[in-house]
């Protein structure tokens, strides 16, 4: 049987710097749906590597004195140690300096031009160094600076080549717009269309402002332009020019998962030189958010740029990624700190997961001399357990191959907590002492051996290294590099009579220091003596810290359609977009306002709100209003829907 295959890529990084905690969310984000295939069974094909040619890199290279191979050399040789220490499964990692791949780059740049889609012609423009991007007068900021690092723009002119990709423009839009799963989120994919309905330029695709790139392959004088060279990195290591087999398994390739910014050189760009190629384009582009720290965008003048190695050494890979991986939903921004880290190990992991194993293998041991004993006959709560089991395996499944990652971590710390909550409801110890319940004590046993096997394999993409740990606390028989999701999907895999291994602390829990120890639980209310409901409280003692506030997720997001909720007439049903996606609200607002009114406004929505069902209607979030007496007023802003309100 040939497995379905399934080719997964990062973006190649820029060497200009060290890697930031920014770069390994995006890699890890990569690497669980990488794992999470090669565990469905698909024969996985995942790429990273790095983008080294360039001016901003021929200049760092001079200012050290040395050669821009000898500087790429080093810096490359970091990011790899990182993705090492990171647990990063990457089948293959492209470097654009390598042999292999001028070749490839070559050879397409003579196809294109022998199409005759390539044109010599003078590149007068404005030009972004850092970025490695040129842009019109019109795509300028506000401050005439480059519109995507903000930095000066200089005017360069100077004989070119161009790639025809104003003649692919139509085709694009067409792609966009009849395959709606081409560009993920629907946010980005709307962003596209009207970049594209503003009409595509020719695109300069070589220089000779300096010297290392790729040379044009007709014309020494020229090397050929770093996106062209950058974005081809896609088709070298899966044998565009040397293995037809593999090259016909792994493309077109499934996912592109980029950074928002760089969305639109992927899925405009990009596909207009496959059209030129007439190669398939991918099945989809999935842009994924920023990660800021405390709140702001990392940057060296602010000296907040994460180190992910330091926090590796200090916390371990698996709770770096755990916590990138649950943080946030992928499509947008989210906030790392290191406060909130602490208390995701200590709470999730320390605590949910940590307990979870080492209550089960010490009552294993304490009751049954470690051997797990055969399970005959169900009680109701054992029913529940296995049935939630069975929905966190389907949900864990489903979200991640729809790429909803921190909806499936979250199912799968559901299940965590269910099965802690079934030690509590079943009382093994209170078994133990009756010797007319040692089966229904065996049942319990089993069943919560069976849970943290399927828990094991669920984390698996999360957290790799942890999730093997407990296979072998547990004493599981397979060998864990050969268990697949289809072990998981049926209960039962345990088998009786096998005896379970030694107890290890899986993440002890972080002491914070006194001053960063949150007092009290976030949104946790704390009472003064006189303080009576929809009382102002005392100010000192309902203080929250900068990180309990962080936990609320505050977002523009606009109203596209309101109706009041059938007997109720104070809540109107608001159909919103958050640009990622479209929710339902229930607001208590329909004394103030006419539905007609609301329709456009851009609002402010608590996105991070747990679901409620109001009148029949689930509700998803909450939106911001300003009441006084009888008056009350949304609070409405002018900045664009996606912003962050913080
Ligand atoms: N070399 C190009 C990509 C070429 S792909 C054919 C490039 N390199 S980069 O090093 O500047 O950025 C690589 C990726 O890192 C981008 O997808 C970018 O969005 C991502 N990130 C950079 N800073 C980030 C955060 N703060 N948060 C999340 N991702 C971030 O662009």
């Amino acid at each position: 049987m040939s497995n379905k295959s399934f080719y997964i890529t990062t973006p190649i990084y820029y060497p200009s710097a060290k890697l930031h905690i920014g770069h390994a969310y995006c890699t890890t984000i990569a690497d669980s749906v990488a794992r999470y295939h090669r565990l469905a069974g698909d024969d996985v094909f995942f790429l990273t590597g790095s983008d080294e040619h360039g001016q901003k890199i021929q200049e760092k290279a001079e200012a050290q004195g040395i050669k821009p191979i000898e500087y790429v050399d080093g810096i490359v040789a970091e990011f790899q140690k990182l993705w090492k220490m990171l647990n990063i499964s990457n089948d293959d990692f492209l470097r654009t300096s390598q042999k292999r791949h001028e070749r490839v780059v070559q050879e397409i740049f003579r196809r294109v031009y022998d199409k005759g889609d390539i044109y010599k012609g003078a590149y007068k423009g404005l030009y972004c160094t850092p970025c490695e991007s040129f842009w019109t007068e019109l795509q300028l900021d506000e401050n005439g600076c480059c519109p995507d690092c903000g930095r000066p723009v200089k005017e360069v002119a100077e004989e070119a080549y161009f790639f025809k990709m104003s003649r692919y423009a139509d085709r694009i839009l067409k792609h966009i717009e009849d395959n709606p799963d081409f560009i993920q989120p629907v946010s980005r994919r709307n962003e596209m269309i009207n970049f594209i309905k503003q009409g595509l330029d020719d695109l300069c695709i070589s220089r000779t402002s300096f010297d290392w790139g790729i040379p044009v392959p007709i014309d020494e004088k020229h090397v050929i332009y770093v996106w062209f060279d950058a974005l081809t990195n896609y088709l070298t290591p899966i044998g565009f020019l040397d293995d037809e087999e593999k090259f016909k398994k792994f493309w077109p390739a499934d996912v592109h998962l980029v950074g928002k910014e760089i969305v639109r050189f992927h899925s405009i760009i990009w596909p207009c030189i496959l059209m030129a190629l007439d190669l398939p384009l991918p099945k989809q582009i999935y842009g994924h958010g920023w990660l800021v720290v405390d709140g702001s965008k990392m940057s060296k003048s602010l000296g907040n740029v994460v180190d992910p190695v330091e926090l590796i050494n200090k916390y371990g890979a698996d709770a770096i990624r755990y916590f990138l991986l649950r943080e946030i939903n992928l499509g947008q921004d989210g906030n790392f700190s290191e406060l909130a880290l602490v208390q995701r190990i200590n709470a999730d992991l320390a605590n949910d997961l940590g307990n979870l194993l080492h209550r089960t293998l010490n009552m294993v041991k304490k009751f049954q001399q470690g051997e797990v004993l055969a399970a005959q006959g169900r009680s109701e709560i054992d029913e529940n357990l296995i049935a939630d089991a069975m929905a966190a395996v389907k949900t864990f499944d489903e979200g991640m191959g729809d790429m909803k990652i921190s909806s499936a971590i979250k199912g799968v710390w559901a299940f965590i907590s269910r099965a802690n909550k079934y030690i509590d409801e079943t009382a093994p110890w209170a078994l133990a002492k009756d010797p007319a319940k040692q089966q229904e004590l065996a049942n319990v046993m089993y069943n919560l051996v069976e849970s943290l096997r399927i828990i094991s394999v669920m984390i698996e993409p999360f957290m790799p290294t942890t999730a093997e740990k407990i296979w072998q606390q547990l004493n599981m028989p397979k060998a864990f590099a050969d268990v697949r999701l289809d072990d998981i999907k049926a209960w039962g895999g345990t088998t009786a009579g096998m005896h379970i291994g030694e107890a290890q602390q899986l993440f002890p829990r972080i002491e914070l220091e006194k001053d960063e120890a949150p007092d009290k639980k976030a949104g946790e209310k704390v009472k003064t003596g006189k303080q009576a409901k929809g009382e102002p409280g005392n100010i000192d003692s309902d203080e929250i810290t900068i990180e309990d506030f962080a936990r609320v997720k505050l977002q523009v997001v606009e109203i596209l359609a309101a109706e009041p909720v059938p007997k109720a007439d104070k809540l109107l049903k608001l159909k919103v977009n958050t640009g990622a996606e479209e929710r339902e609200i229930v607001s208590g607002i329909a004394k103030h306002y006419e539905c007609s009114e609301l329709i456009g406004k851009r609002v402010i929505l608590v996105m991070n709100l747990k679901p409620a069902r109001i009148r029949g209607v689930v509700s998803h979030g909450m939106i911001l209003a300003a009441s006084k007496g009888d008056a009350l007023e949304v609070v409405s802003v002018d900045m664009p829907v996606g912003s962050v309100v913080r």
